[in-house]
C-alpha cells in the first residue's frame, strides 16, 4: 500500500480570547484558522505548503499531527487516522516546529536519546541513528552542551534530530531552516530530498519560494484558511499566464486581501 497522507476538508475555529482580538484589531469572537483544507501527500514526494503569516499552515500541520482535534474533516496518515489510531500515526511521523521547544537543562546527546527510548528503541540502534544524525547535522561539537547555552540553529539542528529519531516514514516539517544558516539549510533540504528519494511521505511549510520550486512535488497554496492551489509544480507552471512562483503567490495575496 502506498504510504500517502489524505488531508480531506478539514476545519477549524479558535476562539478568540478580549487580548488576541486586540492584537488582531478585530471584534470578531472566533477566527477560522482552517476552512476546509483537502490535500494528498503522496509517498516518495515532497508536498509544499505556502501561505503568508496567520495562513493556516501551521494549524493544519498540528491537527495532521495529532496535537489538536480539527471540528470537522479527515487526516489519514498511511492508512491509520487521526481520530481512533492517533497512537500509529504519531509513531509514523516526526514533527517539527518552532512551537515545540527542547527542555532548557538537557543536552542534545542526553535529550536525543530520551527520545530515542520514548520510542522504544534498543541502545544500539539508539547509537547507530545519533552518530548518523549528529554528524550529518554537524550536532557533535556541541553535543553536550546545555540547550539553554545553544545558539538558535543548533537548537533547529537538534530539534530536526530529535524528530528522526524514530526513522518515521512521514515527515512533517514545519519551516525546518528558520534560524539556519545558509550551510545549513542546505544540509536540511538536501537530506530531505534524501528522504524522499528513500521513498519518504514529505509534507513541509516554508515562507521560501526557491526552496519549493527546486524541492517539492506538490504544492499548496492557503490564504486566510483556503486551500487555493493544490497541485502538481509540473501543472502549475504550464498552467495559462504563468510566469514563476513568486508572481502567483503575490497576484493571490493581491486578489483575497480583505476577503475572509
Ligand atoms: N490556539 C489558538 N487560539 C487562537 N487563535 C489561534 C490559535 N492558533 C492559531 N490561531 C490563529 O489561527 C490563524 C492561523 O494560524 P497558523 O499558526 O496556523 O498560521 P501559519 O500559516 O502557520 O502562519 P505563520 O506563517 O506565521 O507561521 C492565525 O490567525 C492565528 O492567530
Ligand atoms: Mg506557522
Amino acid at each position: 500500500m502506498k504510504q500517502n497522507l489524505i488531508v480531506e476538508n478539514i476545519t477549524k475555529t479558535f476562539k478568540l480570547s478580549k487580548k488576541q482580538q486586540k492584537l488582531k484589531h478585530t471584534h470578531k469572537k472566533t477566527i477560522t484558522a482552517c476552512d476546509g483544507i483537502s490535500f494528498t501527500a503522496h509517498q516518495g514526494e515532497i508536498y509544499g505548503l505556502l501561505g503568508p503569516n496567520g495562513a493556516g499552515k501551521t494549524t493544519a500541520l498540528r491537527i495532521i499531527s495529532t496535537l489538536i482535534k480539527p471540528d470537522s474533516g479527515y487526516v489519514e496518515v498511511g492508512g491509520s487516522d487521526i481520530f481512533n489510531e492517533s497512537k500509529e500515526v504519531r509513531r509514523k511521523i516526526a514533527f517539527l516546529t518552532s512551537e515545540l521547544k527542547l527542555e532548557d537543562h538537557f543536552t542534545p546527546n542526553y535529550l536525543f536519546t530520551y527520545f530515542a527510548k520514548l520510542h522504544n528503541l534498543d541502545e544500539k540502534l539508539i547509537n547507530q541513528r545519533k552518530e548518523a544524525l549528529f554528524r550529518r547535522f554537524g550536532i557533535n561539537p556541541f553535543k553536550e552542551v546545555k540547550v539553554s547555552d545553544l545558539s538558535t540553529g543548533m537548537k533547529q539542528k537538534t530539534s530536526i534530530a530529535i524528530s528522526l529519531v524514530h526513522d518515521p516514514e512521514f515527515i512533517i516539517f514545519d519551516e525546518p531552516t528558520n534560524g539556519l544558516d545558509v550551510l545549513t539549510a542546505k544540509n536540511v533540504t538536501d537530506y530531505l530530498l534524501e528522504l524522499k528519494n528513500q521513498g519518504k511521505t514529505i509534507i513541509l511549510s516554508t515562507h521560501i519560494l526557491s526552496v519549493v520550486e527546486k524541492l517539492c512535488d506538490r504544492v499548496g497554496i492557503i490564504i486566510n484558511g483556503k486551500m487555493l492551489v493544490n497541485d502538481t509544480l509540473k501543472n502549475i507552471s504550464h498552467s495559462d499566464n504563468y510566469i514563476d512562483l513568486e508572481t502567483l503567490f503575490f497576484d493571490l495575496i493581491e486578489e483575497h486581501k480583505g476577503v475572509e
